[in-house]
């Protein structure tokens, strides 16, 4: 079964819940690591880490952990633990898709963090539950992907069209000529670092990829130019979604929580 979809709320929860786990543990960071080792969520430090290179090793340890305790007929797998000498590392199983990993003084009682990140794990279990009944069709499958594979899973396709249809193309006395497109696509620009959270009707829209509209999050033709395209979301009937609004979504046109992850310029 595929990662449900997240939205702005979804975060909002497991924010909340990473900085309450903080807050009761005095724990330095905890981050909330889907199991093929992609990270959807971090609180606290994350300047002394890399956090994306955690969460990937993170991952390898426990799963291999888990496979481990499979081959010796345990059913159960809570957890690992890692005991440094300056600062620890807990791991605990959340629910099939995801895990967490706290990191801690050392001088921290393991006990006590364990105690706490159960509560944690169950209230961030329940917060993907809903989002999974909120949305059951939309899902992305990261298991067995390394980060690069996730990345060409979810590129654009380019069958989009290099404009925007009527409805959401520029309004009149935009460019008339259409510049020329560069060898290698611009980057696309943040419009905001959080979703847009919007009611598709039924039929198609186009989502600005370029970050250039001014008519986020829908394509205004001001991507021409960039070598970048929109991209057509066709909906059944009408549908409350979250659109990314960083444009760096590894699941575009939605939001996937990458969003936090981006530097602050
Ligand atoms: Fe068309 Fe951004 S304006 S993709
Ligand atoms: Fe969340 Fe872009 S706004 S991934």
């Amino acid at each position: 079964m595929g990662f449900p979809q997240l939205i702005e709320e979804d975060f909002q929860c497991l924010d909340q819940a990473l900085k309450e786990l903080l807050g009761k543990t005095d724990a330095d960071a905890a981050l909330l690591v889907e199991k093929a080792g992609h990270l959807i969520h971090l609180a606290g430090e994350q300047n002394a880490f890399p956090p994306d290179v955690l969460a990937t090793l993170a991952s390898n340890s426990f799963n291999a952990v888990q496979f481990m305790a499979g081959l010796l007929n345990e059913d159960k797998f809570p957890g690992l633990y890692q005991q440094g000498e300056r600062c620890s590392t807990l791991m605990l199983n959340v629910d099939e898709h995801c895990m967490l990993v706290i990191i801690f003084r050392a001088d921290i009682s393991v006990g006590a963090v364990r105690y706490y990140a159960q509560e944690t794990a169950k209230t961030i279990a329940n917060q993907i539950k809903v989002a999974q009944e909120r949305a059951p069709s939309v899902s992305f499958d990261l298991t067995d992907l390394n980060v690069a594979d996730v990345q060409a899973l979810f590129r654009r396709k380019d069958e989009s069209p290099a404009s925007a249809p009527a409805a959401e193309a520029a309004p009149e006395g935009a460019v008339a000529a259409d510049p020329p497109e560069p060898e290698t696509p611009m980057e696309p620009l943040m419009a905001k670092r959080s979703p847009y959270i919007v009611t598709l009707n039924a039929g198609a829209h186009w989502w600005c990829a370029c970050g250039r509209s001014q008519n986020q999050p829908f394509c205004d033709g001001a991507h021409k130019g960039t070598g970048l395209k929109p991209l057509q979301v066709e909906v059944a009937e009408s549908k409350r979604v979250a659109l990314c609004g960083c444009k760096h979504t590894h699941n575009p046109p939605y939001c996937d929580g990458t969003h936090a992850k981006l530097p602050v310029s």
